[in-house]
């Protein structure tokens, strides 16, 4: 089924309609069609193109086109070029002769815009609420864990200790981000291009305000050829998305090697590993690994995107119909991924044990030691020299720092004095980091009540 036979005198091979059809894609967009459609009616009766009961009738059928597609009794046919065009001739279908008015002042290129902006909009909303959600599971995760000390690493090396309410927290805060990123991005998808027809407007006296007003968009575009080819809302929020991505791809790179029985800081629920078909032993985190997996996908739509607007000239262009497939793909991968994660790290259980004793080791006090010495009044370079030469002394007696004797520390300084034990254990290291953005308890209560007031907006 087409819509445009008239200058033709002879049929479209199949292969070639098949190819250009967009129908097995955009088929998710038929609500957005019809409600964009009945907007566009309302507008063309306030401009006396349809009279007020041939509005009432063309809003009425789409009504029930809508109603029958939920209901599974209308099939969204295949044949069809695209939504826009099984929406319309359904339409025809059903009302007859009036339904051939609808696309009055109207382009594919000006609907097929307003629909996707709509989708997208809806989509946004609920990628939002998917990180909310992760979000207060991480805020009770990191409530749950204000006191397991572990170590943190810098080149995946042991470093300085942690909290590990402090670790989540840091996630916390990357996935604020994403939330207002995405709340940001929303701002111009919620553009409404109707009105811009083909590319150059229409000659009817369309009150694109009013339409605009009916969809709940923001605002309307201001340039006709503009409003028919910008598609920087889609490419924005894929990149978005594509931080999202990227920020659960390293929380689960993190989840993957804490599960490795060398580390064993956490054992995933039975809920969300896989076992091996030939070794009968086998936990795996396989959920962790799909997401930093599918994490490519999107960045692969991301690029999809932008390398198909390159170097397109004005207006619109058939090119511009790969979009759709690229942006759902990215969406679907995003919601799935989030949905899992969420689930994943909310079941997962942390061995608080295994983490402290972890904390232990690899002199993560070291920078302890010398901020002991800075404050018994020796510059930092020396006492980073000093504290070095500790841990060199320590590392050939196999000891821990704490492990050393009070002579043998002073025979590095004699400023060293028995209080040295209380000030490098790992529960001082991280209590005395109790400035803002720090992993102490105090530190780490105010960025999860900043995290609360964050959700309550
Ligand atoms: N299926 C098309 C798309 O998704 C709709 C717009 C087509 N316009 C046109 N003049 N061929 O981009």
């Amino acid at each position: 089924m087409k819509l445009w036979g008239g200058r033709f005198e002879n049929q479209t091979e199949k292969a070639a309609f098949d190819f250009q059809s967009s129908i097995h894609v955009d088929r998710r967009m038929y609500r957005e069609d019809i409600v964009g459609s009945i907007a566009h009616a309302k507008t063309l009766n306030r401009c006396g193109v349809l009279t007020d009961e041939e509005t009432a009738v063309v809003e009425k059928a789409l009504n029930e086109i809508l109603r029958d597609i939920e209901a599974g009794v209308l099939q969204i046919g295949m044949d069809h070029e695209d939504i826009h065009t099984f929406v319309e001739s359904t339409l025809t279908e059903r009302v007859g002769d009036l339904g051939k008015k609808i696309h009055t002042g109207r382009s594919r290129n000006d609907q097929v815009a307003t629909d996707f902006r709509l989708y997208l909009g809806r989509e946004v909303d609920s990628i939002i609420e998917l990180l909310e959600g992760l979000e207060a599971t991480l805020l009770s995760l990191a409530e749950d864990n204000l006191d397991t000390i572990l170590s943190g690493y810098t080149h995946m090396q042991k470093a300085q200790p942690l909290t590990l309410g402090h670790h989540l927290m840091a996630y916390f805060e990357m996935f604020r981000r994403d939330i207002e990123r995405l709340q940001d991005a929303k701002k111009r998808i919620m553009i409404m291009p109707l009105g811009s027809g083909a590319l150059a407007g229409t000659t009817f006296d369309l009150d694109r305000e009013y339409t605009c007003d009916l969809l709940g968009f923001n605002d309307i575009t201001y340039n006709s050829l503009d409003g028919v080819s910008d598609r920087d809302f889609a490419i924005e929020t894929v990149s978005d998305l594509s931080l999202i991505m990227m920020h659960l791809s390293r929380f689960c790179e993190e989840i993957i090697l804490w599960a490795t029985g060398e580390f064993a800081y956490v054992e995933m629920d039975d809920g969300y590993s896989t076992g091996s078909s030939i070794m009968p032993q086998k936990k795996n985190p396989d959920m962790a690994e799909l997401i930093r997996g599918k994490t490519g996908r999107v960045y692969g739509s991301n690029i999809t995107l932008l390398t198909m607007m390159k170097s397109l000239p004005l207006a619109y262009n058939k090119d511009m119909q790969e979009d759709k497939e690229a942006v759902f793909d990215a969406i679907d991968t995003v919601k799935a991924c989030l949905e899992v994660f969420t689930g994943m790290i909310g079941t997962t259980r942390f061995n608080r044990d295994r983490m402290y004793e972890a904390s232990e080791d690899g002199y993560t006090n070291a920078t302890d030691l010398a901020d002991y010495l800075v404050r018994k009044g020796v510059p930092f370079r020396e006492t980073h020299e000093i504290s070095g030469q500790i841990v060199q002394f320590a590392i050939r007696q196999e000891k821990k720092l704490s492990e050393l004797t009070l002579e043998e520390l002073k025979g590095f300084s004699d400023l060293i004095d028995e209080d040295i034990y209380g000030e490098i254990s790992v529960e001082t290291c991280v209590g005395k980091r109790n400035l803002i953005g720090g992993p102490a308890r105090e530190a780490v209560l105010k960025s999860i009540q900043r995290g609360k007031e964050f959700l309550r907006k």
